[in-house]
């Protein structure tokens, strides 16, 4: 089984106007609500996939009734923990007359020691080996940096493999309790290794695993993907697609890698699913997920080569 974790999820929602004006009410000509939070995203992009998962939180208040309730309604398995305060709304902007967008986003509910010692047993009681746990999203306010480090933990104790995709001082500190996979963009990979990575493919690759994770796929937006692990890496590009809407493709991607590392696969397997997956999201308006079909279509049009092995 795939548990996605998602501490800071979100109520999304997209707003679109004619025109937007400061100091004036604007009033939007649609509006949509969306479940989301990265975990929560991976669940949705795996159930797309034929791939089915549970989906672990934290939730607060009304807004984490509406979240839970919601994702219950589509017959997702929840594991929500009640934590105080609110889930935390984000809010994006539209204004269709010149195309240009705006991002709201609340800091989310903050959490207790209590509140995340119940979550880490809540895993515990779920977990078998061979489970895979996907830790993915920034940490909300009040969580100690170490959160995911301590997530992982408890995972490895119970024999379940982990992916960790975070950023900042969650990933860095998260590296160090060795997860098995990790999913940086190139601007994360960077921040972790405090350089710039452009351009330096294999030493990249090895640097990251130096940090700990056996395997790490390393997102390049429209230029694919990298992935190494099990002595081997490769580089995936995907064919000239016309981006509609990028926003939760690494999402994709990393649904992609667990629906294939969930199955056993090859490297270069779960590289090519991975890119499929993270391409045809960004085909796709706003944080919306392909289905099979359009992934399966894109598969054989990734190219994959070698880019190194190791004993
Ligand atoms: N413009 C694009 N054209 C084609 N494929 C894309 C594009 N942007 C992203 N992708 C695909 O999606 C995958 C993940 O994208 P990216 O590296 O942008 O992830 P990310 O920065 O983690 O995104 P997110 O905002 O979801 O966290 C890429 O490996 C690639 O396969
Ligand atoms: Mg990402």
């Amino acid at each position: 089984m795939i548990v996605t974790v998602t501490l800071n999820p979100s109520l999304d929602r997209t707003l679109h106007f004619g025109f937007v004006g400061w100091g004036m009410v604007n009033r939007a000509t649609s509006s949509a609500l969306d479940y989301s939070g990265k975990g929560v995203n991976v669940s949705v992009a795996l159930r797309n996939l034929g791939q089915p998962s549970i989906i672990m939180g934290l939730a607060a208040g009304s807004g984490g009734r509406l979240l839970v309730e919601g994702l219950r309604a589509r017959d997702f398995r929840c594991e929500f923990v009640e934590t105080m305060g609110e889930t935390r709304s984000n809010i994006t902007v539209i204004e269709d007359g010149t195309g240009r967008s705006m991002k709201l986003n609340e800091p989310g509910a903050p959490v207790t020691p209590a509140v995340l010692s119940e979550l880490q047993d809540r895993l515990a009681a779920l977990l078998s080996p061979g489970d895979i746990v996907a830790l993915a999203g920034s940490l909300p306010p009040g969580a100690p940096v170490d959160t995911y480090a301590r997530l992982i933990s408890v995972a490895h104790r119970h024999g379940a493999r982990v992916a960790l995709d975070s950023s900042g001082p969650a990933l860095a500190a998260g590296c160090q309790a060795v997860p098995d996979l990790i999913k940086p963009n190139e601007h994360e990979a960077a921040e972790l290794l405090g350089r710039s990575t452009a351009g330096r493919l294999p030493e990249t690759l090895s640097a990251l695993r130096g940090l700990g994770p056996d395997r790490v796929l390393l997102s390049l937006g429209a230029a694919g993907a990298a992935f190494a692990g099990e002595g081997r890496s490769w580089c995936a590009t995907p064919p000239a697609v016309a981006e509609v809407n990028s926003v939760g493709a690494g999402d994709a991607a990393l649904a992609g890698a667990l629906a294939a590392w969930s199955l056993d696969r090859s490297g270069d397997e779960l590289l090519r699913l991975a890119v499929a997956t993270g391409t045809a999201a960004a085909c796709l308006d706003g944080t919306a997920f392909p289905d099979r079909a359009a992934v399966d279509a894109l598969l054989p049009q990734v190219r994959v080569e070698v880019l190194e092995s190791w004993p």
